[in-house]
């Protein structure tokens, strides 16, 4: 299906919870607000992806949130799988708890996934995520009250980087790592960060920082350490322009001489990609949101709660991609629209 400006819609990011494990600065720095509501079910969601599939989408990601605290994740990724149409299923996560779950979803029916890393140096971990890892000398810091219970005690940058190897070995393939650039915190770790694309099958992307919400601690934090793609590029001299990996969204991309796997960037501050849109997106809770930045969202919830024949879902799915405005907003506004995206899907 094509919205109102001839573009066609075929990508469809679902958020299945917006709780999440981490607190990251840019992100939630002081943690995460309960939902009032419960997210939508496994039954729900295969709804909207067959509603979202009879309208043209064949690339489906699953987000949060965490998706991975989702109890029922396996089944969620296997009934969305089932769906005759999906070509591409993908989920993003932080990759806390993707070590024990990676083969799983990859037996349910999970293409492959994109894994949140932003330093590769356990002691930075900490500041950035909000997690504590357990000191050399076996005595646990103490924890975030929103920590995964059962996970509470395992060091946290040691379980992601199990997770990306797991993810490795179950084909979860191509493994993406996100990078989001932070001035001042990680920006001395690009190069680390593009070399792993010569000793490992991953793809790195640096992902621009954007300025999450309009509070002035978001804004100071944007202003502190927005780093632009153009500058990080610059700092990056071996990189050559190279062709793009499979299911690539709004990146540039490039590859270091002698690397199987690229290193893209994703500019949604400095580089508005707004024509090249092909995504709708749908909250843990059922609001159809046409655009990340745009603040019309439509709710799906009573024609899934109503048990309404399915017409009625791709009804309102359809009016969503057709509402989908042209560009969002540059400059300050840009700010104001963007709202959490733990609460959006990241
Ligand atoms: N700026 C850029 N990316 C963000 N993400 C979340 N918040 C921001 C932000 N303010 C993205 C990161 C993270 C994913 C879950 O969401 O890529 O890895
Ligand atoms: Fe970090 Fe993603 Fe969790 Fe936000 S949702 S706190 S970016 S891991």
């Amino acid at each position: 299906m094509q919205d109102s400006f001839g573009r066609t819609i075929d990508y469809l990011r679902i958020s299945v919870t917006e709780a999440c494990n981490f607190r990251c600065v840019y992100c939630a720095p002081n943690g995460h607000v309960a939902p009032q509501t419960s997210p939508l079910t496994v039954e729900e969601i295969e709804r909207v992806a067959r509603a979202a599939v009879a309208l043209g989408v064949s690339k489906i990601r699953l987000t949060g949130g965490e998706p991975l605290l989702r109890r029922d994740i396996v089944e969620i990724v296997r009934a969305v799988a089932s769906v005759q149409g999906v070509r591409d299923l993908a989920l993003t996560t932080n990759g806390f708890l993707l070590a024990r779950l990676a083969r799983e979803l990859a037996n349910a029916g999970l293409n492959r996934v994109n894994i949140s890393l932003d330093t590769l140096r356990r002691e930075r971990f900490a500041q950035i995520t909000g997690v504590r890892a357990i000191s050399p000398t076996g005595t646990s810091e103490a924890q975030p009250e929103r920590q995964a219970g059962e996970s509470a005690r395992q060091d946290a940058f040691d379980a992601v980087w199990a997770g990306i190897r797991a993810a490795e070995d179950a084909g979860l393939a191509p493994v993406k790592i996100n990078v989001v650039a932070l001035r001042g915190i990680n920006d001395d770790e690009f190069e680390d960060f593009a070399r792993l694309t010569l000793t490992h099958p991953w793809h790195v992307r640096f992902i621009e920082l954007m300025p999450v919400g309009a509070n002035d601690a978001a804004r100071e934090l944007f202003n502190r350490h927005f780093i632009s793609a153009d500058e990080l590029i610059a700092r990056l001299p071996e990189l050559a322009q190279s062709d793009a990996p499979r299911g690539n969204g709004p990146a540039r991309t490039y590859r270091l001489p002698g690397a199987e796997t690229t290193i893209g960037f994703i500019t949604p501050a400095s580089e508005h990609f707004c024509n090249a849109c092909n995504r709708i997106r749908v909250t843990a809770h059922g609001a159809v949101c046409a655009c990340l930045f745009g603040s019309n969202q439509m709710d799906l919830r009573q024609v899934l709660c109503e048990n309404v024949n399915e017409n009625a879902l791709q009804e309102l799915l359809a009016r969503a991609i057709g509402s989908k405005p042209e560009q969002h907003p540059s400059g300050d506004d840009f700010a104001i629209h963007v709202q959490a995206m733990s609460k959006i899907g990241g």
